[in-house]
């Protein structure tokens, strides 16, 4: 690999686990600590990683110059990520006939249908892709990059994918991956069905809102469980309004207000929320429907 590569996978890496050890990815990479740690600064002035010291940095609109023509390709990006992932063996969905799931599902599939929008769509498809499904059935032209960490899941989903006549690929990583240091107008619209902790996906959300990444008229559907968790917070505008869950256990639940005050803060100008809806699967969960307005 050369040093602009080396560097690529450093900064991903990074990006992917901001408490990784430097030691260990000094070690990994055969460069100094210094160099990780030059690495880490560059990412920390893009606003694209925290400042180690906890410090509110603002995430401002910007061209990412220093990181785009070193960005390494799909395949390399997401083996990076996913043996981070692995290591955590998180994720496994079985829950895919959750109280209103399907409804959440037709929200997400009309409102990308109904946007006139056609292009590349990234998404995390699961095994049975029935979100895209029901896109393609109602409108042509769309491709998709179906994203899975999980990699029994994976498989799963790639040899699905060869019965079904959608046009995708798959992509075996983090989805955060094929979003940080993508540029204006890449994707025209994100389905980010995590069902996950808005804690720990909040920042590649900002990052794609921040550097409009879909195209105008696009739209981001996002899903994560309704509480607000402390836990790996990794956004400061967030934080700020987890307290207002008061932190009793039970309680947290009630967060629908800090979730909707988070969205109204990061959206800004360009986009506009469009729905806030909120169904059961295994937990209370919530759908985010944000749409790029110009
Ligand atoms: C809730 S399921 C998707 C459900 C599917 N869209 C449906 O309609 O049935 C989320 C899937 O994405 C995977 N996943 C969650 N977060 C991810 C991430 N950050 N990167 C890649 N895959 C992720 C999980 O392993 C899981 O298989």
């Amino acid at each position: 690999m050369n040093k602009a590569k080396i560097n690529q996978s450093i900064k991903l890496e990074l990006l992917a686990n901001p408490k990784i050890d430097i030691q260990v990815l000094a070690d990994k990479y055969n460069v100094t600590t210094m160099s990780i740690g030059a690495n880490k600064s560059t990412l920390v002035k893009q606003g694209l990683l925290e400042p180690t010291n906890n410090k509110h940095e603002e995430f401002g609109k910007r061209l990412i110059s220093g990181i785009n023509d070193e960005v390494a390709d799909v395949t390399e990006v997401t083996k990076t990520a996913y043996k981070l992932k692995k290591e955590k063996n998180e994720n496994t969905y079985a829950n895919h006939d959750g109280e209103n799931k399907e409804v959440a599902r037709v929200k997400i599939a009309k409102y990308v249908i109904d946007s006139g929008v056609v292009g590349t769509i990234p998404t995390l498809p699961n095994t049975e892709w029935a979100i895209e499904q029901k896109i393609d059935s109602q409108v042509s032209g769309n491709d998709f990059i179906g994203v899975e960490c999980h990699e029994p899941t994976f498989k799963v989903m790639k040899s699905n994918l060869k019965k079904l006549s959608l046009k995708a690929k798959t992509v075996f990583g983090l989805i955060g991956s094929i979003i940080y240091t993508k540029l204006e107008n890449t994707y025209a619209h994100l389905i980010l069905d995590y069902c996950g902790n808005l804690a720990t996906i909040c920042k590649e959300i900002e990052y794609a809102i921040v550097n409009d990444i879909i195209g105008v008229g696009g739209i981001m559907a996002i899903t994560f469980s309704k509480p607000i968790r402390g836990t790996d917070m990794q956004s400061e505008k967030l934080k700020g309004l987890a307290s207002i869950t008061n932190n009793i256990k039970d309680e947290r639940c009630m967060s629908d207000k800090g979730v909707e005050a988070y969205f109204n803060k990061i959206t800004g100008w360009n986009y506009q929320v469009v729905e806030f809806f909120y169904y059961q699967d295994t937990y209370p969960m919530t759908l985010v429907i944000i749409k790029r307005i110009k």
